[in-house]
């Protein structure tokens, strides 16, 4: 059914067998945003690049373990540049940034925030960590095949900015090891909009005129219909409109269920292995589960272990009730 490793991801992974996975989704750690409170975590390091080169090493040995028609989908988010201040406003105190080790040692903390914003950064700069991430990929060979927008607008927490907009999105980008690999479309297909539908049988001011203005020369209504509009459904697009949920735990920054549900339902059939080198309070595999896929999860913290397994018991217990329970 399952494993959860606990255990740093490039150690972890190494225990993997070679071409044994189907899918990999996860979400790594954001650069500077959170302290997980364990010695060897990511996403504390002094400079974007570091952060990066990590990341494209344990995504590396994701490679070496997926099958050969396997792919990786990420969801990642930015960090800004700041002045070893204002970033960690929002109710974020430096204090509850610092793990106990670090508390004591504030002044190597300190200067770490400043090297971030010295580095090529201004105080305030966007560093556009996703796409420094999807790009290094690529140059480490992966094919990068899509940058998939997630819209959190409709519940997004309100920031206290005003010489911005609110940040609302975040990226999934999904990659493959190889030029071809599995992609189930069908599995992830949209509802059509019944607009959409309209507008092939009866153009676009209602008169079947699909022969002038955006539609010109394109044939007869049958035929836009058919070339344009399937009434089953539209292949998906790549903004994904779903709101943060209010999953409470301990863990908090784990990502909603229906966000990583299109990916492992594309990804992988059912029976197939679902990886997560970053767990974290267990999403991944407990959709895998819930979608009848195997789960294999790495994460560095060991208190989640209870999370996840709690999580997923839920799961079992739903999916398959004991018999001699009325
Ligand atoms: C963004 S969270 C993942 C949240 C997860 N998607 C969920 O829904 O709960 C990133 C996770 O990476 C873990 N982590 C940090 N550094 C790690 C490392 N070197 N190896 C493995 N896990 C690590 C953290 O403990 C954290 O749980």
């Amino acid at each position: 059914m399952g494993q959860i490793i606990i255990d740093d991801a490039l150690n972890g992974l190494s225990q993997l067998k070679s071409e044994s996975v189907d899918v990999c989704v996860t979400s790594p750690p954001y650069y500077n945003l959170r302290n997980y409170d364990a010695d060897g975590q990511i996403g504390l390091e002094s400079t974007p690049q570091e952060y990066i080169n990590r990341l494209v090493a344990v995504f590396r040995e994701v490679k070496r373990v997926l099958k050969p028609d396997g792919t990786l989908w990420i969801v990642i988010a930015d960090s800004y540049a700041g002045s070893g201040k204002g970033r960690y406003k929002n109710g974020i105190t430096i204090e509850k940034m610092l793990s106990k080790k670090q508390q004591g040692n504030k002044g190597t903390w300190m200067g770490t925030l400043e090297k971030t914003t010295t580095n090529g950064y201004k105080p305030k700069d966007l560093i556009g960590i996703p796409w420094l991430l999807a790009f290094a990929l690529r140059d480490d060979g992966w094919f990068l095949r899509s940058d998939i927008i997630w819209d959190k607008s409709g519940n997004v927490f309100p920031e206290s900015v005003k010489d911005r907009c609110t940040k609302a999105h975040e990226y999934i980008f999904m990659l493959s090891k190889n030029r071809k690999y599995y992609y189930d479309a069908e599995a992830i297909k949209e509802p059509v909009a019944k607009s959409s539908l309209k507008r092939a049988k009866y153009g676009w001011h209602g008169k079947g005129d699909h022969g002038q203005g955006n539609y010109a020369g394109l044939g007869s209504v049958e035929k836009m219909g058919s070339r344009f509009v399937n009434a089953n459904g539209r292949n998906k697009r790549d903004v994904w409109h779903i709101n943060t949920h209010a999953y409470k735990n301990e863990h908090f920054a784990s990502y909603p269920p229906e966000l990583i549900r299109p990916c492992i339902l594309a990804g992988s059939k059912k029976g197939g292995i679902v990886l997560d080198p970053f767990i974290g309070s267990g999403t991944t595999a407990m959709v895998a589960l819930q979608e009848g896929r195997d789960y294999i999860g790495i994460d560095i913290q060991p208190k989640y272990k209870d999370l996840i397994e709690e999580r997923l018991a839920t799961v079992l217990f739903t999916q398959t009730p004991p018999q001699n329970i009325v």
